[in-house]
């Protein structure tokens, strides 16, 4: 049986862990940045706020099954808007994928942001990342916006928003 649980990561107990999970998914990075997952993601995922936010609007979470880290997710709080929780990172360890973690995982955090009243959740997904697209598009999310070209890595990608009113 799977038992899952969401826990909130620090960078002093938690790098090995998040490193793991980082470096196995080379296929997201060469999609999003062109080249395979270095050190600095790993430091970047801890230290990274989202514009204009601080480190305590940021939820920070480990994916655990039986007590091991098999995924992580980044949230930006009220970002871009009060009550928008923004999802910034949703990235499964390859052998997990496929399995309904993903959709217990947004379930889990549409939870916390109902009872923190957030009211949307939102993601920017890179245009060519079609199979992350279909996930959300699954789950109900519609495109709400697009933002033209930007820089990732080696890379240029247009984002796609998406979002999904918490019920
Ligand atoms: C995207 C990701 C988070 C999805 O999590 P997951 O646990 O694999 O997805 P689930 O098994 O919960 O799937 C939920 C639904 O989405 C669909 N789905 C998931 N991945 C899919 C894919 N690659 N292609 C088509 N449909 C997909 C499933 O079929 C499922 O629908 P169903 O319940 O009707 O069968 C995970 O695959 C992952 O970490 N991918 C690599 C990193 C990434 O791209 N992250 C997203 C960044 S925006």
């Amino acid at each position: 049986m799977i038992t899952l649980q969401l826990r909130s990561l620090d960078q002093a107990n938690d790098f090995q862990a998040v490193r793991n999970i980082i470096m196995d998914c080379v296929d997201y990075a060469m999609i999003v940045n062109g080249e395979p997952p270095a050190q600095k993601d790993v430091t970047d995922f801890f230290t990274d706020t989202a514009p204009g936010k601080s480190q305590d609007d940021m939820l920070k979470l480990g994916i655990e099954e039986n007590g091991d880290c098999i995924g992580i997710a980044e949230i930006a709080q009220n970002f871009p808007l009060n009550h928008t929780w923004h999802i910034g990172l949703l990235l499964l360890h390859s052998s997990w994928r496929r399995r309904g973690i993903g959709r217990y995982v947004i379930q889990k955090i549409e939870e916390r942001a109902r009872l923190a009243s957030g009211t949307q959740l939102r993601i920017g997904v890179v245009q060519e990342n079609t199979e992350a697209l279909l996930f959300w598009e699954k789950l109900g999310f519609k495109e709400v916006n697009r933002i033209p070209e930007r820089s990732f890595g080696i890379k240029k990608h247009t984002i796609i928003e998406l979002a999904r009113a918490i019920q």
